[in-house]
């Protein structure tokens, strides 16, 4: 049982966790996710880590409620507890070792994004941080991206904040004035195509993580199936950070929907089961 000592919701409908697990915050690298089950009918889901603190033992998550299991996480509390969270999973990101590195992040990618800004800075590297949101209140991690990076930009689709457009505007600025030696973007897998599109033409190194669908996490079950540079290999295990110029996006768009109607029927039932509870209220 893992207690979460903190919580605060950070955007609507998003929350940041800091959740007790002291063995995965003592190995965890930037890169790698955990798997969480919150009670025993649960299902498992990945999540980024977006820090750790290994002499407090806490794991920090940024939780966007985007369907059934995801939402029932947001709603829980400081004091409550998940049932499993296993981990560190994935691999260290393998970034180019050189030049200037720019992290990109949309929804809970602006957290997942962190830890290797973190680590490129502490090792003495120029770090740009670009994080994108469709409008204002939906900016995650500011801050934080702000204190890390040599500079930050936001971009809101809408214009309520920051540039008006999406991250490719931003990432147009930077690349149109100064050398890059590598990208990091973790986000929706349009974002994650459009930097690689862009980047592309430029041979600039360029990795994105791959939210396939997961089951166990460990290169086992073969859920996370994805195809990059036409080879076969395991979000989970071989990832989930790979070269964004030869993933094959059509097929992991096309495994993320295939459980589209399961996950409607567990959306529906956890309505239904919400409804009967405020009756009885
Ligand atoms: C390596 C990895 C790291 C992740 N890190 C985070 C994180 O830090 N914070 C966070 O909020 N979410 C993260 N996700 C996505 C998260 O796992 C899914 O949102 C979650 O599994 C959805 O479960 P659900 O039951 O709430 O929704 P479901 O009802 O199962 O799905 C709702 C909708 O969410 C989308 N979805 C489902 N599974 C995934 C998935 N694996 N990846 C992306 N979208 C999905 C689909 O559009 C789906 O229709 C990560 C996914 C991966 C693979
Ligand atoms: S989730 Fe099972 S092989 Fe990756």
């Amino acid at each position: 049982m893992h207690r979460i000592v903190r919580k605060e919701m950070v955007a609507p409908n998003t929350a940041m966790f800091h959740v007790e697990a002291p063995w995965i915050a003592r190995k965890a690298k930037p890169g790698q996710f955990i798997i969480v089950r919150l009670d025993e009918m649960g299902e498992r889901i990945p999540l980024s880590l977006s820090g750790w603190d290994p002499v407090a033992g806490t794991l920090r998550l940024i939780v966007q409620a985007v369907g059934y299991t995801t939402m029932k996480m947001v709603a829980l509390n400081e004091g409550d507890f998940i049932l499993d969270v296993a981990g560190p999973l994935g691999a260290h990101t393998h970034l180019p070792p050189e030049g200037t590195l720019v992290v990109i992040g949309g929804g809970y990618g602006a957290g997942a994004v962190l830890p290797n800004a973190h680590e490129a800075k502490s090792g003495g590297r120029r770090v740009l941080g670009i994080i994108g949101a469709r409008t204002k209140e939906l900016v995650l991690m500011e801050q934080e991206m702000r204190a890390i990076c040599d500079e930050t930009f936001i971009t809101t689709d809408d214009g309520s904040y920051g540039i008006t457009g999406v991250v490719t505007d931003a990432l147009k600025i930077i690349l149109d004035r100064e050398k890059v030696g590598a990208i990091l973007a973790v986000g929706p897998v349009p974002m994650m195509r459009a930097v690689s599109d862009m980047t592309k033409p430029m041979a600039i190194p360029t990795l994105v993580s791959l939210n396939a669908i997961m089951v166990d996490g460990t290169g086992m079950c073969g859920g996370c199936r994805v195809v990059v540079g036409g080879e076969t290999k395991f979000a989970c295990f071989d990832g989930p950070d790979f070269d964004g110029h030869v993933v094959d996006y059509d097929l992991l768009v096309r495994r993320q929907k295939m459980y589209k109607p399961q996950e409607a029927q567990a959306l529906e039932h956890a309505c239904k089961i919400d409804q009967q509870v405020r009756a009885l209220r």
